[in-house]
């Protein structure tokens, strides 16, 4: 692992004035990206091995290589602990054998988090650790927090925590979460000291770089999320889709 990874690179110096906008939009407009098919397959597979351990369940939310995942499941053995990525390349990567309650699996979250919501899967703890930055103010749809899915990611509860070495992206994503619920997270500074909980925090900590953290505790609310109105059922059916199931 290299000690020399390079801060963020933004054009931004604030919160960037269109997120208000955004997460208004997102709570007010269904995402309509369909389901691929073959996340629902896989989706399918996690919810019968969630169903097999009967415990509170922890995502790992991009959690790449999955070291995160295996170390949240030593710690927590008696959840479960579920990590998805969409990088088959990351997951593939040889880290020993997974704690019996853990489980990887490669998929789109936009995708995932729809389903697990729709399946009522209800998170105890949810992470998401060094989700990709973003750092161009042009980018900020693509940052979880101005993306269509970011009230599917607040409607799963629990306690959330989100980390990453460029402090405006967890404010902006503190900023999001008390708009959209009324709840205000907790902003810090995190020292993983020689703890570190992923490969990514490993590497920016041994650059000397800042970390931040957020973390804030959700109910389950999944009417935040807009639900599809008939147009859209219509549509559906025209397409020769089902309109059942999933936003
Ligand atoms: C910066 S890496 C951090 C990985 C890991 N959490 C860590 O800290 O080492 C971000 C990860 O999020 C994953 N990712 C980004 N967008 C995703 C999406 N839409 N669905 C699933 N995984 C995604 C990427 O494949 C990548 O592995």
């Amino acid at each position: 692992m290299h000690a020399n990874s390079r801060s963020i690179v933004t054009n931004q110096t604030e919160v960037h004035q269109d997120l208000h906008r955004r997460v208004e939009r997102a709570l007010a407009y269904p995402l309509r990206k369909p389901i691929a098919e073959h996340t629902r397959e896989t989706f399918c597979a996690a919810d019968e091995w969630l169903a097999t351990q009967s415990k509170p369940l922890i995502l790992d939310a991009g959690c790449g290589v999955g070291l995160s995942t295996r170390e949240l499941a030593r710690q927590h053995p008696n959840h479960a602990v579920i990590g998805i990525d969409r990088s088959a390349d990351r997951l593939g990567r040889h880290h020993g054998v997974l704690p019996a309650n853990a489980y990887l699996v490669r998929a789109d979250l936009v995708d995932f988090w729809r389903l697990a919501l729709a399946a009522g899967w209800q998170t105890m703890h949810h992470y998401l650790l060094y989700p990709n930055p973003y750092p161009k103010a042009a980018h900020l749809k693509s940052r979880w927090h101005g993306h269509p899915i970011f009230p599917v990611i607040l409607a799963l509860g629990g306690r959330l925590e989100v980390r990453s070495n460029w402090r405006l992206y967890i404010e902006e994503f503190a900023q999001a979460t008390e708009q959209a619920t009324g709840i205000q997270p907790r902003v810090d500074e995190h020292d993983p000291m020689d703890q570190s909980l992923t490969p990514f925090e490993h590497k920016y900590h041994a650059s000397g770089q800042r970390l931040w953290r957020l973390v804030v505790e959700l109910p389950r609310r999944p009417e935040l999320v807009p639900a599809t109105g008939p147009r859209d059922t219509q549509r559906s059916v025209r397409q020769g889709k089902s309109a059942k199931g999933i936003r």
